[in-house]
């Protein structure tokens, strides 16, 4: 029996990707901002919340599959967009976005990818989504939106809470840079992690391959710190939302809102759909878990859009607990990337079906046969007298 074979839990995949992956990459997908207080609670606040258990109800022909944005989904999971994701594995967006095709789920691809949209649409056949952050070049940004479009992505998933980055020590500390520099230090851990070399070494795609080529001055592109620092638009609002969705000329989701007031302004300037999002807890550090802001956010805008959420995410209890406050559906990133870090392809598609098995089985034991039904009438209402308590 593999390694992969024994995961039986996302942080089973999470301890194989530790191993495998390099250090600074590793901590990269394992990292808030600051002290890491949104990061974890992110997590932790799933447990505030318990499931209704009912029994005696016919079981058979379940159902996992939705949509979302009006696409089919085998289970109402899409893959969140992740930089860097390409420096877990060697061309790993590709390896994912395979993944997940197989899976009958959305794909995401970063801006800040290693593997190029290009990449993405000739190693996949069906449509996936493109993240886009808007930087001070509106010309390159209006070319990587027609890429998108010539893709055939079939959402634009804009990004609105990362003008600036939030601080993640531990990217600092290990001196984050795609392509890696070749420290002693990192030398040495490649004695350690051989199969991560070795993978690295048969591919050219080692930096952020939607940029690298395409802007003329992609100085200091290799960190993201800085790149983000004097690249990124400050001044990105409301208002640009509108000349992005005309240009991409189909949905446009807005990622990044974490407040009620915000997800108005959002579906009044013209998003398609929501993604309740602090980011993982990389961007302001002291901000509510999404789980506990998603009620109050479909509250005020569930009736006029699709609100999606990402944020902690680790099980099929926590898809189902999202879902139960509201949510259509759930992007997920670091199921993707600690499985992509454990066993390639062959571990997201792993990291997707140990999600798929705990969704089906939680739902089962719930009194659910179809997801699609799953709402307040799961959960015990006075779990959220409680939230309102914090
Ligand atoms: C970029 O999106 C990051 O969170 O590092």
């Amino acid at each position: 029996m593999s390694a992969l074979d024994r995961a039986l839990t996302i942080d089973d995949l999470k301890t194989l990707a530790r191993r495998r992956v390099p250090r600074q990459f590793f901590d990269y997908i394992d990292s808030g901002a600051y002290t890491e207080q949104t990061y974890n609670s992110n997590e932790a606040d799933f447990d505030r919340i318990t499931l209704r258990q009912r029994v005696a109800v016919n079981l058979e022909n379940r159902n996992l599959a939705s949509t979302m944005l009006g696409q089919p989904v085998s289970m109402p999971i899409a893959i969140a967009p992740v930089g860097s994701t390409g420096m877990t594995d060697a061309d790993g967006e590709i390896k994912a976005a395979r993944a997940a095709e197989k899976a009958g789920i959305p794909f995401t691809l970063s801006t800040m990818a290693i593997c190029s949209i290009e990449d993405i649409a000739e190693n996949t056949s069906k449509p996936f989504w493109f993240q886009l952050y808007v930087m001070r070049d509106r010309a390159y940004i209006e070319r990587l939106i027609d890429r998108a479009r010539a893709a055939g992505c079939s959402a634009l998933v804009l990004t609105m809470d990362l003008q600036l980055l939030g601080q993640r020590h531990k990217d600092l500390r290990n001196g984050l840079t795609a392509p890696p520099k070749f420290t002693p230090k990192f030398v040495a851990e490649m004695m350690v992690k051989p199969g991560w070399a070795f993978r690295m070494l048969g591919t050219k795609r080692h930096t952020f391959g939607n940029i690298a080529g395409h802007v003329s001055d992609a100085v200091n592109l290799a960190s993201l710190t800085e790149w983000t620092r004097t690249q990124f638009d400050l001044t990105l609002n409301w208002k640009d939302i509108g000349w992005i969705k005309k240009r991409f000329g189909g949905p446009v989701i807005v990622k990044g809102v974490l407040d009620a007031e915000d997800a108005k302004l959002a579906i009044a300037n013209g998003a398609d759909a929501i993604v309740v999002s602090n980011h993982g807890g990389r961007q302001l550090d002291g901000a509510p878990s999404t789980i506990r802001v998603l009620p109050e956010i479909v509250d005020a805008v569930g009736n006029q859009t699709e609100v999606l959420v990402d944020g902690g995410i680790r099980s099929g209890q926590h898809l189902l607990k999202a879902l139960a406050l509201g949510a259509k559906g759930a992007l997920v990133g670091r199921i993707m990337a600690y499985g992509l870090g454990a066993g390639g392809e062959a571990g997201v598609t792993r990291a997707l079906d140990i999600v798929r098995k705990e969704t089906d089985t939680t739902m089962a034991l719930m009194g659910e046969r179809d997801i699609r039904n799953i709402g307040l009438h799961n959960i015990y209402s006075n779990d959220l007298d409680k939230r309102q308590g914090y």
